[in-house]
């Protein structure tokens, strides 16, 4: 017989890079739910790497939600920079899973970041003019994985996608086409995606503080995209009936 929920076998640590050579495609915000995910879904210890050097949305939000005495479940630290490898290497021991925000416009740092990855979430929204930076990014992932003689799996995760539901399926034309010219260019697309919805807006944006509410204590759709990140580092294991 088969078991369904087979152990997780993690690198130690999972080093995930979320990246795009381009800002506002929801780095920040995905690296501090699926943070918020693996932290509180799976007891991990959690460390955020906040790589970017022009928007330091990651260090600022993490300030505000500490200083309004709210829990987060895991670590951050900033560190903008092209050395982000040697950053990523001196916290190896201490964290279960270490998510670096690469930032945006800084390949220097997003290159540095990749090698020293398992994984790299190539996040895009739908719009043409983000999706069409995706070949670069990928590229330049390519060639940095390789002049260090690292594999990397690279997966793109579709963000701020607008949903049209109908029989159970979103049929919006700008998520369906998006994702299908991404696959027939080649490129593995993550099934579970995340929508357009204010309320992730709102979780970096909003109030926090006396009587607030945590507003990362729901990890919504990334708990699926999360899900599906690992399910790669489940070994299928037989169970005696
Ligand atoms: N799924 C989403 N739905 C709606 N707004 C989002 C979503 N994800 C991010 N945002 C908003 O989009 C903006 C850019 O997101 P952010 O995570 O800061 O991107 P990046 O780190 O790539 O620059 C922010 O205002 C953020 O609150
Ligand atoms: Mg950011």
């Amino acid at each position: 017989m088969t078991n369904s929920v087979a152990p997780l076998e993690l690198p130690e640590p999972l080093v995930v890079t979320l990246g795009n050579l381009k800002g506002g495609v929801g780095k920040t915000t995905s690296a501090f739910f699926l943070a918020s995910y693996f932290a509180r879904d799976h007891g991990l210890r959690v460390l955020v790497i906040d790589a970017d050097p022009l928007s330091q949305t990651g260090y600022s939000w993490y300030r505000r939600l500490t200083k309004g005495k709210i829990e987060v479940p895991f670590e951050l630290v900033a560190f903008p920079s092209r050395h982000v490898a040697d950053c990523i290497a001196d916290k190896a021991a201490d964290f279960d899973v270490i998510l670096v925000d690469a930032g945006g416009e800084s390949a220097d740092i997003f290159k540095a970041a990749v090698p020293a990855s398992d994984q790299l979430l190539l996040l895009t929204s739908v719009s043409p003019s983000e999706v069409k930076r995706v070949p670069s990014t990928f590229r330049a992932a390519e060639e940095a994985a390789a002049g260090a003689g690292r594999e990397i799996r690279v997966r793109v995760l579709l963000t701020k996608v607008p949903v049209v539901m109908k029989g159970g399926r979103n049929i919006s034309t700008e998520y369906r086409g998006q994702r299908r010219n991404l696959e027939n260019a080649g490129y593995e697309v993550f099934d579970s995606y995340v929508s357009a919805w204010k309320w992730y807006r709102e979780a970096a944006d909003g109030e926090v503080g006396e009587g607030a509410e945590n507003p990362i204590a729901d990890v919504a759709e990334y708990r699926q995209v999360g899900d599906e990140l690992l399910s790669s580092y489940r070994a299928l294991v037989e169970v005696p009936a």
